[in-house]
């Protein structure tokens, strides 16, 4: 008797299991589902699974799929992705809603990474905005547009967490810090699929790569991933889990392994974690042919690999039509059952229906949306904004900036006339065309109050193999027919007439991003060259540093009087920086990701863990954690970014010295701004727990706040922390605090010294 209660309990449990698996809790939905589902055939329903794209974006694989309208009307199309109009999107539905035989209407896709048409600064810019409701709202004008063009499934929010500049896809993330990666994770899925997913101005997100892409190996892109699972719950998945606390609703996996199992086929990661531990109900997408690459990992051949994916919670199967060509064979050889296949179907089914799709396939497709909701005045302006707060001021001796707007000004360098560069890594929806190039911005803001005088002065870089290498999808690096020498010539010659240079230097928009890592992240030796013969002439030196990336840039900021990193910009590149320069705009961006001062420091991040021999300081010490050539402390830190005002911190005090479990405490510090212009602030709250059972970092961000102080006036910042706040991840993978004593840090940057203690009691 006993053991047949078991029994029933443990078939309640399984069937409670299954039906976790095939219904949402959403009635009407599943009915609807489950109806369809009964009225498909098997290849129907694998064809649900198919992603493809006829290479209209940027093909990221070696492969572009073929015979589109033929699988189309077989039902063999799942959704697409790269293409885009109304009138194109629109054909082709129609040829899946009419042609083929139950009329499943398609999901259209784009890498809408940092905007549609109105293209904003590449995302680890955005990061450094630390403006949460912007970062809102700039998503929201991507889904307005996207939607305006047809395009209603967006693969962003990218959200990986990286501590190496070596890897050129830093540029698509917003940095190394989990707690700020995860507040930007759920504005962006906020603001891409907004209340409602069913409205027409609101688009699917997917938040990629799931998992700890950022951690490629030495940099490199698309390399092995080896990570204790302390790091990856503490340090790396938090973004991803809030992306899906903010319901997103479709995931993407990652190129990279994970315990040594590919994050394609990895049932740990795709199931266990991501739908059992944290709920995630949408569906998962591979990542290009990362399916296929399975076989190149060592996995098996392709329907091997492609069953394993299935198995592991893979719904869909990005261009490799892995599960295209191999299910139905491994079905009846018993690889997979048809539960699996039915399972992803499902998934796939069940966006489709919360998009509105069976209500009105042709829901996205407003032949007059495009001119009236696509680079407006207002997401221009949007842009412009936005593009100002992700410029983050490294130095400004003697208040050189902002500029005056009269006099002479000398604009120098080869990104300072490039409208090739200026959208950044990963627009392929945005036109370079539309872009504002630094001289035009000038002239916009300038008028004919001031002189400006211009010369190229270098190239990106003088190496046509690898300028070569730059230039896959258009000219991005312009060797020109000059001569080095007399482009410097022509440079310092313009300078000696001007009363202030502004050198606008870096990176070309493809030196970061996909397959663009670098082991040397320091300037092109054209460029450094360039910025010593203007230093040279004795006059002011602004530098303007346009990068992906942080970069190892002691000697150029050494050489300057005023040096700004200022990222891939977007639209409004130079209508924005000329904001900044010419004072506008006071700068309030703070980096994201640590500046190392060389490229063996890297990773370099600021919450480390002690070791036992702690070097205090920068002096070297025998036998202490340091190196022999270079200090352990970054050329600037997380959190790091100046203004033309200054803020002085005081008075922080904490409401509680003990809180336990259940309370609250509040931090309040104010803020003054003792300079002369109004400016923002982002104020830092970190915390360092000071004794605990596993090594705890020396701090760890907790809050931050953006706020405008107008010059002369003080604010009260109070930041709200909770024992909830404190807790962690131990070995055994239980999430709680610890009581002991606590620090807190209170500044504006991640070296903030004003600090206060406080005990979690039990
Ligand atoms: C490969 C990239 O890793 C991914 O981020 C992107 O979304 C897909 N290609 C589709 O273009």
């Amino acid at each position: 008797m006993k053991r047949f209660g078991i029994l029933v309990i443990a078939m309640v449990m399984l069937a409670a299991c299954q039906q976790k698996s095939s219904t949402s809790g959403n009635s009407e939905m599943d009915g609807f589902v489950s109806d369809l589902m009964a009225k498909m055939t098997l290849q129907e329903k694998i064809g649900q699974l198919n992603l493809v794209t006829p290479g209209g974006g940027i093909p990221t694989g070696s492969v572009v799929s073929t015979d589109l309208e033929a699988k189309i009307k077989a039902g063999n199309v799942g959704g697409i992705f790269g293409i885009s109009g109304p009138e194109r999107l629109r054909e082709t539905q129609r040829m899946a809603v009419d042609e083929s035989r139950l009329g499943i209407p398609m999901i259209f896709g784009f890498d809408v990474i940092h905007g549609y048409k109105t293209i904003f600064p590449i995302p680890l810019g955005l990061s450094c905005s630390w403006d949460i409701k912007r970062l809102e709202e700039i998503a929201h004008i991507a889904a307005v547009e996207s939607t305006a063009d047809g395009v209603f499934w967006t693969f962003s929010p990218m959200v990986d967490i990286s501590r190496d500049p070596r890897w050129g896809r830093i540029s698509e993330s917003s940095g190394e810090d989990p707690y700020l990666g995860s507040a930007i994770a759920q504005a962006l899925v906020k603001g891409y699929q907004g209340d409602d997913l069913g409205n027409n101005k609101t688009m699917m997100a997917c938040v990629k790569h799931f998992a700890l892409y950022g951690a490629a190996e030495a940099g490199r892109d698309y390399n092995s991933v080896d990570m204790s699972h302390l790091r990856m719950f503490n340090d790396y998945f938090p973004p991803y889990k809030a992306a899906i606390e903010a319901g997103v609703e479709s995931v993407m996996s990652s190129f990279n392994d994970v315990d040594g199992v590919p994050s394609s086929a990895n049932k740990w990661l795709l199931t266990d974690v991501l739908r059992d531990m944290w709920g995630f109900n949408g569906f998962v997408v591979s990542d290009y042919t990362s399916v296929n690459e399975m076989v190149a990992h060592g996995l098996g051949d392709l329907q091997e690999v492609s069953a394993l994916a299935l198995k592991a919670g893979l719904d869909m199967d990005m261009v490799g039509e892995g599960f295209l060509t191999t299910l139905e064979k491994s079905l009846k050889e018993g690889k997979i059952v048809e539960a699996d296949i039915n399972r992803a179907c499902r998934r796939v089914l069940e966006a489709k229906y919360k998009l509105g799709l069976f209500d009105d396939p042709y829901r996205y497709f407003d032949d007059s949306r495009p001119a009236s909701d696509i680079l407006t005045k207002e997401n221009r302006t949007a842009a412009r904004e936005m593009a100002a707060r992700t410029m983050v001021l490294l130095k400004n001796e003697k208040q050189v900036l902002p500029l005056k707007k009269s006099g002479t000004v000398a604009l120098i360098g080869p990104l300072a006339d490039s409208r090739n560069n200026m959208l950044g890594t990963w627009a392929p929806t945005g036109d370079p065309g539309f872009a504002v190039t630094v001289l035009e911005g000038f002239q916009n803001v300038l008028g004919d109050q001031a002189k400006i005088l211009y010369a190229k002065g270098a190239n990106i870089c003088n190496d046509p193999e690898f300028a070569a290498k730059i230039n896959v999808f258009g000219p991005k690096i312009e060797i020109d027919e000059r001569s080095p020498e007399s482009m410097l010539q022509e440079a310092v010659s313009v300078s000696k007439r001007a009363d202030v240079v502004v050198a606008v230097v870096g990176e070309a928009s493809e030196m970061t991003g996909e397959s663009a890592s670098r082991s040397d992240i320091s300037l092109p030796w054209s460029q450094k060259k360039l910025l010593q013969e203007l230093a040279k002439t004795g006059k002011p030196l602004v530098v303007v540093n346009m990068s992906g990336r942080p970069m190892t840039i002691a000697g150029e900021v050494e050489l300057a009087d005023a040096f700004l990193q200022m990222w891939h910009a977007g639209v409004e590149t130079g209508n924005a920086l000329a904001d900044v320069l010419f004072g506008d705009y006071n700068p309030s961006g703070k980096l994201t990701a640590t500046f190392p001062r060389n490229v063996g420091q890297v990773p370099i991040y600021y919450s480390i863990r002690n070791t036992g021999r702690p070097q205090g300081g920068d002096t070297f010490q025998k036998f202490r954690s340091n190196y022999l050539d270079v200090q352990n402390t970054p050329l600037f830190p997380f959190g790091y970014g100046l203004s033309y005002t200054s803020f002085k911190y005081k008075e922080l005090a904490i409401d509680k010295s003990t809180i336990s479990n259940m309370d609250e405490l509040s931090i309040s510090v104010s803020v003054t701004n003792t300079g002369d212009f109004d400016g923002e602030e982002v104020v830092q709250l970190y915390v360092r727990d000071m004794v605990a059972s596993i090594t705890p970092p020396l701090r760890l961000l907790k809050g931050f706040q953006k706020i405008f102080i107008p010059k002369g006036d003080t604010k009260e910042v109070v930041f709200k922390i909770r024992a909830a706040d404190l807790a962690f991840y131990h070995p055994d993978m239980k999430f709680y605090a610890e009581p002991g004593e606590f620090t807190v840090f209170v500044g504006g940057d991640s070296n903030a010294s004003l600090s206060q203690t406080f005990s979690l009691v039990n």
